[in-house]
């Protein structure tokens, strides 16, 4: 089975050019590149194989909301996918189980796919594997209540494990994943910390659908090893 790999620019790189020059290095099948929303364009025009993905997106169409994008907006970007709930967005900009409900609800209506991203917090995990599965389960509860299935993917993001060099052991993710295939039964993506060193320990197991990729996605040359590995 083919994966899926997700590149997460987050807030990066910081012109439109370098964006595009990072956007042809690794414009591959099978790759989702997510580039900050005032680069969309560009990095569309720039995509041959690649699918392109946005980070967030609000849950209004239009209207009174400064600063905010609705997923109408992406959608006549050609943006085929979103990311909701990222972890940083829960902590930076206050995001509730709540808010990333009416996103994923606002994203489907307007025909996009959505990446969900969950995944507990270092004090939480400490407790043990038990107390992260039903941490996880109740983010699920509130963010997929009603929410369709189809065109939806989840990313377990032990918060832990982004941007730490500490990802997690590949067989609790294993576990984890099996988890939340039971809440949907749909791909399951992990991120945090993946790099070309330790992405095929997690790819190698079917229970892992593939891999949402932050800080290794901005070296061209590093997630292009990635995605030589073969899993895409
Ligand atoms: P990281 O980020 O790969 O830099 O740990 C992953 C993510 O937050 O999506």
């Amino acid at each position: 089975m083919k994966k899926i790999l997700v590149a997460n620019w987050k807030l990066n790189p910081v012109s439109a050019e370098d964006a595009v020059r990072l956007a042809r290095a690794i414009d591959r099948k099978g790759v989702t590149i997510c580039p900050p929303f005032p680069y969309l364009p560009f990095v569309g025009r720039a995509l041959r194989r690649a699918i392109l993905g946005a980070q967030d997106a609000f849950w209004e169409e239009r209207g009174p909301y400064t600063g905010e994008v609705s997923p109408e907006i992406l959608k006549s970007l050609q943006v085929k996918t979103v990311i909701i709930g990222h972890s940083e967005r829960r902590r930076w900009l206050g995001e509730t189980d709540e808010m990333i409900h009416k996103k994923l609800v606002a994203a489907h209506a307007a025909g996009l796919n959505v990446i969900l991203c969950v995944g507990e917090p270092k004090d939480v995990r400490k407790r043990g594997l038990a107390a992260a599965k039903s941490y996880v389960a109740r983010q699920l509860r509130i963010d997929l209540r009603g929410v369709s299935r189809n065109h939806l993917v989840i990313a377990y993001e032990p918060i832990w494990a982004i941007g730490t060099h500490t990802p997690d052991r590949p067989a609790d993710t294993v576990r984890m994943a099996l988890h939340i295939k039971k809440f949907a039964r749909v791909p399951v993506l992990y991120g945090g910390s993946v790099t070309s060193k330790n992405a095929k320990k997690f790819l190698q197991y079917k229970e892992i659908d593939g891999a949402l990729v932050g800080g290794a996605s901005l070296k061209a040359t590093e997630f292009k090893k990635i995605i030589n590995h073969g899993y895409v």
